[in-house]
């Protein structure tokens, strides 16, 4: 069988015996039972998986396991640590920044990717940052009003 590999996720060492070639987004899921990145399309349009690796956004489901040995991936489960709620995930609570909710988990993570690049972000930088996060419900406003709370 494959050998084990070994990254770390949300602050904590593990390892996954998987194909190497398995999307991230599947060992998240199904191995290590974090759900909160989506399989919205599978090919890496939508945006629905989006985690961080090694603080860059990066879609999940297009992100194959050893593409990520040794590497730090958050998810939205551990983007607030052990703490309260993220300011980004009590901005959105308060802007009431869904409506499914399917595609808030990757809006969360590809937000908390500009904000770490750029704490400050303008309105144009936040719509620049989503552009390739889709959202079905038409919601983006409320993201982006959300998104501009956090980092205020
Ligand atoms: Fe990964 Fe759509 S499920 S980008």
């Amino acid at each position: 069988s494959a050998p084990d590999l070994a990254l770390t996720v949300n602050g904590r060492p593990v390892r996954v015996n998987a194909a190497p070639a398995t999307p991230l987004l599947y060992v998240l899921r199904n191995d290590l039972g974090l759900v909160g990145a989506k399989f919205g399309c599978g090919q890496g349009l939508c945006g629905a998986c989006t985690v961080l690796v090694d603080d860059q956004a990066l879609r999940s489901c297009d992100v194959p396991l050893w593409a990520v040995a040794g590497k730090s991936v958050t998810t939205v489960e551990g983007l607030a640590g052990d703490g309260p709620p993220h300011p980004l995930q009590q901005a959105f609570v308060h802007e009431q920044a869904a409506q499914c909710g399917y595609c808030t988990a990757g809006m969360i993570m590809s937000a908390a990717a500009l904000l770490k690049r750029q704490p400050r972000p303008a309105r144009a930088d936040i719509v620049q940052a989503l552009e390739r996060n889709l959202c079905r419900c038409g919601t983006h406003p409320r993201i982006v009003r959300a998104i501009e709370r956090a980092a205020a």
